[in-house]
């Protein structure tokens, strides 16, 4: 069968990989379930797996078959499979357990070993290709309703985790009452935090660099947020217009926003930061302003990365909740399709090329499976 793989290390290597079709027989105890790809998402890690920023090839391979955010369909199950059954629609999570005690517990997301295992991105192939196997562990089920928007949940997953330790962690505070969230960025996951702090109730601002009108800036008006430009305001200003914010969730990509953001909190706020820098840049910050501010406004910064299947199921949750109350958004998300594994070029392209993109995504079969 076919797969898009890249080359760890070589830049630009994407390209069309044989992979021998995987049976149920190589998980242990019957607990294999093959999974039909339909659709596959795309994002930043991809983009820069294929810079050769990082990644790197499963064991006895030279090359990583690439995409994390996937969705398809049970077409098989082992007898030990309870779990699952055949046409059930389903999202898989990217990490894979080492042995740390946080991996031994199931929040293989906070591991602590040296080396992870994610599928698409490190030591494990991902799901650009027409069939994998997993554990129904790994799977999260999809309800029909939310089909055409399955291949979402992935990132989702990634913001669920962000908000719900965020919430986690302001619970030092006893009583914590949030009403402005600032969000930096408009891709996917800033979409989708802006939808998760909606949901929640409080007032987003959400920012991101092309002046408005665009199909991003109006996805964010069409949730009752409000958006801005970067290059029309600066966050200082916005700031004191419409801040200061309680939380401010980071997806930008670009870590000197991070590092700004830790000025625009309020009195024991909270900043979330999600980029995945995998370049080298340098940043100048007023050290002594913004640590001074920190330590007198009892004031928290952390990082999140990755999300166990709890997060995926708070996200099949929230999906449900948004179909309700903002019909038809999500699907507006789906911005990019490219058709058949063939079109890696045009994927990659589009990755890197089309600013408007919220995401593209790899339509492999419709989701009746034709
Ligand atoms: C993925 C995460 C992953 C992270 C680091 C992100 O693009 O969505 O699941 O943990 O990259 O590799
Ligand atoms: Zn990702």
């Amino acid at each position: 069968m076919q797969a898009i793989a890249v080359i760890p290390g070589q830049p630009d290597s994407v390209h069309l990989a044989e992979l021998e079709k995987p049976s149920i027989d190589t998980i242990p105890n019957g607990r294999g379930v093959l999974v039909e790809v339909l659709q596959v998402g795309v994002d930043g890690t991809d983009k820069e797996i294929n810079a050769a920023e990082y990644g790197g090839a499963p064991p006895g391979y030279d090359f990583l078959v690439i995409g994390h955010e996937s969705f398809g369909r049970v077409v098989e199950v082992g007898d030990g499979v309870t779990e699952l059954e055949p046409g059930d629609y389903v999202t898989a999570t990217v990490r894979r357990p080492g042995n740390s005690i946080y991996d031994q517990i199931g929040h293989y997301d906070m591991t602590i070993d040296e080396t992870y295992y994610e599928r698409g991105i490190n030591l494990l192939h991902g799901f650009l290709t027409e069939f994998y196997v997993d554990e129904p562990e790994y799977l999260v089920k999809v309800p029909n309703s939310l089909a055409d928007v399955g291949v979402l949940m992935e990132p989702m997953s990634v913001v669920e985790k962000g908000i719900v330790q965020a919430y986690e962690i302001q619970r030092r505070l006893r009583l914590w009452r949030p009403k402005k969230a600032l969000v930096l960025g408009a891709g996917a996951i800033g979409q989708l935090a802006t939808l998760v702090l909606k949901l929640q109730g409080l007032d987003v601002v959400t920012m991101a660099r092309t002046p408005p009108p665009h199909l991003k800036s109006q996805l964010i008006e069409e949730l009752g947020a409000r958006y801005l430009s970067t290059e029309e305001i600066d966050l200082s200003e916005v700031m004191n217009r419409h801040g200061p914010f309680d939380i401010v969730f980071e997806a930008t990509g670009v870590s000197w926003i991070a590092f700004k953001a830790m000025e625009v909190l309020t009195k024991n706020g909270i900043l979330v930061l999600t980029s995945i820098t995998g370049g080298d840049a340098k940043v100048e910050i007023p050290g002594d302003k913004v640590n001074l501010d920190f330590v007198l406004h009892n004031k928290v910064m952390f990082g999140t990365v990755n999300a166990n299947r709890e997060y995926f199921e708070l996200g099949v949750k929230d999906f449900a909740h948004s179909q309700s109350q903002y019909p038809g958004w999500l699907q507006k998300l789906l911005s990019h399709p490219v058709e058949g594994l063939g079109e890696y070029e045009k994927m990659m392209h589009l990755l890197t090329t089309e600013k408007q993109a919220v995401k593209v995504f790899m339509q492999l079969k419709s989701l009746n499976g034709s």
